[in-house]
């Protein structure tokens, strides 16, 4: 799977923490590449270009809150980004909504715990049946 990670200025840190625990799987760093500061939405647009492009099968999305990144990425078609808070809500965001983005809050969360989420959220499958109903519902909204 092919994976890409971005970040505003609030999720800088923890871009970087993510990248350095996962040298083993690759992760295509989209930027932000330093503290300055710089607008969510550009970084979630990126994002969707290269989910859209093929160029990665699944985004993780930063910002401060991971909120504003969060409406950002979901205004757009074809994207289901899940605000991940705990471990439940990181199998659920596989398993029910089958999620192309996970988001997280880089001044909220810490580093181990978004490793954790991150881990369960990949090895969780997506249970289709009555969620596809559900996700075909999204699509119509859109
Ligand atoms: C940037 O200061 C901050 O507003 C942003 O990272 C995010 O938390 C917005 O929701």
């Amino acid at each position: 799977m092919k994976i890409a990670i971005a970040a505003d200025h609030g999720g800088f840190n923890l871009k970087e923490a993510l990248k350095k625990h996962y040298d083993n799987i690759k992760l295509t760093d989209l930027g932000t590449f330093s503290q300055e500061s710089v607008d969510y939405p550009d970084i979630a647009q990126k994002m969707v270009q290269t989910l859209r492009n093929h160029d990665a099968d699944l985004g993780i999305l930063i910002c401060g809150t991971g909120i504003g990144i969060s409406i950002a990425a979901n205004r757009c078609k074809g994207i289901r980004a899940a605000l991940i808070y705990s471990e439940e809500s990181a199998r659920l965001a596989k398993q029910h909504n089958n999620a192309n983005i996970i988001v997280f809050g880089g001044r909220t969360m810490k580093s181990e715990d978004v490793i954790q989420y991150v881990d369960d959220f990949l090895t969780a499958s997506y249970e289709g049946g009555r969620h596809q109903k559900r996700l075909d519902k999204l699509e119509l909204m859109e």
